[in-house]
């Protein structure tokens, strides 16, 4: 990164990033004006598809969480130029976040493309896993929304069957275009273009948190 990306990303990031896990009591007390709900983005990477959701959502407060620092500089970027004033940033592991968020908190949650970590001996770090759903499953209102995709066939296979052995969540598809048709409401990522530029294809999972038995 140059000195004056540097810089730039020294002045813009402390004005939206999440400092302090305990400041997520109650998250949507981290924007400037009251949201509607609060939806959360793990691993934007360039953060495109975050700022056009935001974008596209004035009233809903997003968080976004990247440990890549010149993916979080970009996102301060277009933050900046296109002022977008509903974004929230964490900058680490996104898991630490989700632990420290409250039960029922989150209203819509996006994992897009994760790294697929091919190799079997290194599964254990993908981040669509057992441990990461029990999470999800306690953050997430009743009847949000989970959004997963990948252009990787065993990690698709993986976080489908995870997601649904898990039994907090519910596939919407109902048919294979809804799995291989990105709905118009979910912009594209970099990495879902790249992936499209190589002539690889994308598969687009939404699922449903259950109503809990416990109102
Ligand atoms: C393959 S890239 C996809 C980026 C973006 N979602 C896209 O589709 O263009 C995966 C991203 O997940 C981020 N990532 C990996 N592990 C993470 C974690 N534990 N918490 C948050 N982000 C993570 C990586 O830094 C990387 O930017």
């Amino acid at each position: 990164m140059r000195k004056a990306q540097r810089e730039r990303l020294s002045d813009l990031l402390p004005q939206i990033s999440i400092d302090s896990l305990d400041t997520l009591t109650d998250p949507s007390a981290l924007f400037d004006t009251p949201v509607n709900a609060v939806w959360l983005e793990v691993g934007f990477g360039g953060g495109e598809h975050l700022a056009a959701q935001a974008q596209a959502n004035p009233d809903i407060g997003f968080i976004g969480c990247e440990p890549f620092i010149n993916g979080v500089a970009r996102l301060v970027r277009t933050v900046e130029s296109a002022d977008i004033r509903n974004i929230r940033v964490y900058a680490e592991d996104a898991r630490r976040l989700i632990e420290a968020l409250p039960t029922r908190s989150i209203e819509r949650c996006f994992i897009l493309f994760p790294d697929p970590w091919p190799k079997r001996r290194h599964h254990r770090r993908r981040i669509v896993s057992p441990d990461t759903l029990d999470e999800l499953a306690r953050v997430m209102a009743d009847g949000g929304q989970l959004r997963l995709a990948s252009d990787h066939r065993d990690y698709v296979r993986w976080m489908l069957f995870h997601t649904l052995q898990h039994g907090a969540f519910e596939w919407c598809a109902r048919g294979p275009e809804d799995w291989r048709t990105r709905p118009s409401d979910w912009p594209p990522t970099r990495y879902e273009e790249k992936a499209a530029q190589r002539g690889e294809t994308s598969i687009y999972l939404e699922f449903i948190r259950r109503a809990r038995a416990d109102k």
